[in-house]
């Protein structure tokens, strides 16, 4: 930690990256210091913004020989810390690095840089007829980079699946410089160890990933969207696996408790969704297809699947403006009641038929630590955000107080059958509870594992375990 770089070693940054591509100015180490989790900031000495895979492997050539730390960062939307410097030194930025290279459509195949945007490669495939499904909320400003270093998923996953199950093949800067492809360019692959699957999800601590090749699927011509009010919470978290069990796989299935939802329609300026402050929780729900009746069909089977629980008049978006709208207020949930407050966000997962035992466990640990907590996510997948408001803790990162009711909530988790990351990493924020669920075992491999790779522990240190 508090490594110095010397004025040579920042000449010699300059060769590689030019003029224009070094920053020291106070507001950038600022802008590079922080991302979206709570209300954190470290400030590194440094941010390059290479253009090339060669350029980022001449700079941790140089960051590996010297010793100095380097967190790389995308487009900085993590919700676990993972691009935040707290070790000082370079922040390695891959925004420059923004060309989709190649859309293969005899093959459904991407090769893309990975500073690209999420959402402008989801339209550049589109615009082909094919579709890439991984959808994070901020997908109109996170780019493929963050996305492969954290797994992400989004609401799609739930039919889709995430980022794991699209990625083919890495090019990879190594911690020592050098450059490698992990895999190749086909659906299946049993050549060795997995290297691929080893870097997602591997959150900047193995490698930076400077390009990817994705496998598409074709896009869905029809799809249709209902919200669905409920008079309680539970019964709205109950009525999930309802649904899988009566033989239904929707391409979303969301759920927001109504605080989230009012928030976040107020952010928004929401005119055309209605919201009845007279519920507790809502699922939104979309199935998608190529024949319009089965999806109708499939709307209907859902809403007598619902039957039973206690639920208010069904919402059907009519058209794209409403189906936007409603997607509007689901997505920028996490923005929304973080500027009111709820700055503290979990990312739990628990199988999907625990649910109601996850949200009342939340609920009851609210009322005994006394804060307020509100919550919406991926229920489809079991994987609920839990976000948290408690007067004079604006971050629980480094606070012993908010640490112990994390890990009373983790450990519900970990009891229920689940784990504390769904889709946000482990990064800087979540790793005091990582062996509430990983064996001494578990992580002395992982451990092992980043030592072949990062012998020197230059490449994003302190992120999932120190
Ligand atoms: C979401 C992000 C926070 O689901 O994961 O809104
Ligand atoms: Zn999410």
């Amino acid at each position: 930690m508090g490594v110095t770089i010397t004025l040579e070693v920042l000449e010699q940054f300059t060769k590689i990256v030019g003029d224009n591509y070094i920053l020291t100015d106070n507001e950038s180490l600022a802008q590079y210091g922080k991302d979206e989790t709570e209300r954190l900031l470290y400030l590194p000495q440094v941010v390059l913004r290479p253009a090339t895979t060669e350029e980022i492997s001449a700079i941790l050539r140089i960051c590996n020989d010297q010793k100095i730390p380097v967190t790389p960062r995308a487009a900085g939307t993590g919700l676990s810390g993972g691009a935040i410097p707290t070790h000082g030194g370079v922040v390695l930025s891959i925004d420059r690095l923004n060309k989709i290279i190649d859309i293969d459509e005899k093959n459904l195949q991407v090769t893309t840089e990975t500073g690209v945007i999420t959402e402008v490669l989801q339209d550049a495939v589109k615009e082909k007829g094919l579709f890439y499904p991984p959808d994070p909320s901020s997908k109109g400003s996170c780019f493929i980079g963050g996305n492969i270093a954290e797994n992400s998923g989004g609401p799609k996953a739930v039919k889709y699946g995430k980022v794991k199950d699209y990625v083919l093949n890495l090019e990879v800067v190594l911690p020592t410089g050098e450059i490698i492809w992990t895999g190749a360019n086909v659906l299946k692959n049993s050549t060795g160890y997995n290297l691929t699957q080893l870097m997602v999800g591997s959150e900047g601590t193995l490698g930076i990933v400077t390009k990817a090749v994705f496998k598409l699927i074709p896009y869905p011509k029809h799809d249709m969207l209902m919200l669905v009010p409920f008079h309680s919470l539970e019964g709205a978290s109950a009525a999930v696996s309802a649904i899988f069990r009566a033989g239904f796989t929707p391409s979303c299935l969301e759920l927001t408790e109504i605080d989230a939802l009012k928030i976040t329609s107020d952010f928004v300026g929401n005119t055309t969704v209605p919201v009845d402050d007279t519920i507790a929780a809502h699922l939104i729900i979309e199935v998608d297809g190529n024949d319009p009746e089965a999806l109708m069909k499939d709307m209907e089977g859902i809403a007598t699947a619902l039957e039973p629980f206690d639920i208010g008049e069904i919402f059907f978006a009519e058209d794209t403006t409403q189906k936007e709208e409603l997607w509007k207020i689901r997505r920028r949930a996490a923005e929304a009641v973080k500027v009111v407050g709820y700055t503290i966000e979990e990312d739990t997962v628990v199988p999907r038929a625990e649910l109601p035992a996850l949200i009342n466990g939340m609920k009851e640990l609210g009322k005994k630590h006394d804060f307020k907590v509100v919550c919406y996510g991926h229920a489809g997948d079991g994987n609920i955000h839990v976000r948290i408001n408690k007067e004079g803790f604006p971050n629980s990162y480094g606070h012993p107080e908010m640490e112990s009711i994390l890990t009373e909530l983790f450990k519900l988790v970990v009891e229920l059958g689940g784990t504390i990351s769904g889709e946000h990493g482990i990064g800087l924020t979540q790793k005091e509870y990582l062996l509430l669920k990983l064996d001494p075992i578990q992580l002395s491999l992982m451990r092992g594992i980043k030592k072949v790779f990062d012998p020197n522990n230059i490449l994003n240190p302190g992120k999932i375990f120190d």
